[in-house]
């Protein structure tokens, strides 16, 4: 595979590639950069990152039937130096204007590592908040599934066309490892539904505001 110039090194992208991130960005509100997203290097040390925070500084973060949250059941971790430095790195403002237009910059109190590792665990439908994740980029480091039923429906990131699920489903991204999303989700309600018994998925959520 042809690699696309240093500049957006570690994303493994093609300039053919990104031609089409920009067009699917542009038409559902979604791109997605399939399987190895990230140089191998990169993409282990961001698990490995996410597994010592998980068991080192990860909290619940649990929501149902309150009208004034998000409806959720997971783990959540900050960052560590690996995934700060990836997302402030030129090579992401690079890849995230190319698809989307738009220069961002992370934002630091709404990106963390999220963790769905026990049956049931989800993450209700929601639009981002504007100001403080205008767009988000998910890099899902690693999931497991029943080989004999394959990924399902809680491996998946469901994105409709507007601002709530009563609106048409724009796209349906299976969370592979190694795959990333770019996403505009403060404009497009997403969902994540329960993981089923022997599903698990982390990730890195990174979350960019504008550049004012
Ligand atoms: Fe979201």
């Amino acid at each position: 595979m042809k690699v696309m110039e240093d500049r957006l090194s570690p994303f493994r992208v093609e300039q053919t590639t990104l031609a089409h991130l920009r067009a699917s960005f542009v038409r559902r509100g979604v791109a997605v950069l399939t399987e190895p997203a990230l140089k191998p290097a990169c993409w282990r040390e961001l698990c490995e990152e996410a597994r010592r925070q998980r068991s080192e500084a990860a909290w619940h973060l649990f929501a149902q039937k309150n009208p004034t949250e998000i409806s959720q059941d997971n783990m959540r971790a900050f960052l560590g130096p690996a995934a700060r430095k990836l997302l402030s790195s030129s090579s992401t403002q690079s890849f995230l204007y190319a698809v989307t237009n738009i220069s961002l910059a992370p934002s630091w109190s709404a990106s963390c590592f999220t963790y769905y590792d026990v049956p049931g665990s989800y993450m209700g439908e929601h639009c981002d908040k504007y100001n403080e994740c205008r767009i988000a980029m998910l890099i899902y480091l690693d999931a497991q599934w029943s080989e004999k039923r394959g990924p399902g429906p809680g491996i998946k990131l469901y994105v409709f066309e507007g601002d709530s699920s009563r609106t048409p489903l724009a796209a349906t991204v299976t969370s592979y490892p190694n795959r990333i999303v770019i996403l505009d989700g403060a404009n497009r309600a997403h969902v994540r539904p329960p993981m089923a018994e022997g599903e698990r998925l982390f990730m890195l959520a990174g979350c960019f505001r504008l550049v004012t």
